[in-house]
């Protein structure tokens, strides 16, 4: 939002400022340095610059103006597009798991939104999730962030995802920092819409288990005693933020496990994986994707949103379906 906040504001400005050079030099007051006006469409106001040329007609037989301000103007526009389809473009990864249940349990899994807007009242994230028919959606953490904390987008999607199916909900660190009265409104909010809250509770039906560990717990984890080990008896389906700690989710008896996190490295770069972690550990091991952990499946989604970096690079938004049988 960042970003866009800015390009506003810089095309904005690049407008005024050309409008206002013209009626400087009609009326021979002092002028704005060209290179003022340069700069402008060097820091993202290209698209204000040509419309300020074009309708002020100004500076449009300069060369210096007339051929850099449109190069530049066509590399912003191909810039925004590429940034738009790199950061909007959803897809849906899909997987299975067989936990030996006798009924299969399509599980839609969402996290990292961030408040990443995905249409008006997030109608294109909702359709995709629809589309994939799923028993249980699980929001494995950073529904917000901690860096814009207006609510109404993640609460548009939960208004939406709980008319799909039963929507069970953990932390993340974003929630964990934003920790507060805001905060808890919005939770109540959740709760309200009829989201269960999975922080550390569990919940058992006649196949399997369905457990929670909340994200700030995880500081502590390497006190596994303060964890009590589900027993073998049914399989556990563990839902956490953050997937290096799987030899908690492991400890706790988990035989699959959602997390995020990581949003994907950031930047996959082909045949080297994940740029960086949020731990920012370069080129880590896991950075998206189901993996086996001694017995327990770890599935980690890359997220839909941004949240410190803002750009995702050859890393989709993602859906994931686990069919878990
Ligand atoms: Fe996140």
């Amino acid at each position: 939002m960042i970003l866009v906040y800015w390009l506003l504001i810089v095309n904005l400005a690049a407008l005024i400022l050309y409008g206002a050079d013209k009626a400087f030099a009609k009326s021979n007051a002092r002028r704005i340095p060209e290179r003022t006006l340069l700069f402008f469409a060097w820091i993202g106001g290209s698209i204000g610059a040509f419309l300020g040329m074009r309708i002020f007609h100004h500076k449009t037989l300069k060369p210096k103006f007339a051929v850099t301000v449109p190069i530049l103007m066509v590399l912003e526009i191909v810039i925004i597009v590429f940034s738009l389809y790199q950061n909007y473009h959803l897809t849906v990864s899909e997987y299975s798991v067989d936990l030996g249940l006798e009924n299969d349990l399509t599980v839609v899994q969402i996290s990292d939104l961030h408040n990443q807007f995905f249409g008006v009242n997030q109608t294109v994230l909702l359709k995709k999730i629809e589309d994939q028919h799923p028993d249980m959606i699980v929001i494995t953490g950073d529904i917000v962030d901690k860096t814009h904390t207006s609510y109404g987008i993640a609460l548009d999607f939960i208004e939406g995802a709980v008319k799909i199916a039963p929507v069970y909900y953990v932390t993340g660190n974003h929630e964990v920092w934003l920790e507060g009265d805001k905060l808890d409104g919005f939770f109540s909010e959740m709760e309200d819409l009829g989201v269960v809250f999975m922080d550390n509770s569990y919940l058992e039906t006649d196949e399997y288990i369905l457990a929670g560990v909340a994200d700030s717990s995880l500081a502590f984890y390497e006190n596994f005693s303060a964890y009590e080990p589900f027993d073998d008896s049914k399989p556990v389906i563990m839902l956490a933020h953050e997937p290096q700690f799987s030899a908690l989710y492991g400890h706790l008896g988990a035989d699959l496990t959602f997390t995020g996190h990581y949003h994907g490295g950031q930047i996959i770069i082909p045949g080297k994986g994940g740029l960086v972690s949020p731990e920012f550990e370069i080129f880590p091991k896991m950075y998206e994707g189901i993996h086996d952990i001694n017995g327990m499946k770890l599935v980690i989604s890359r997220g839909l949103g941004n949240s410190i970096l803002p750009v995702r690079i050859n890393n989709y938004p993602e859906i994931v379906v686990v069919k878990v049988q």
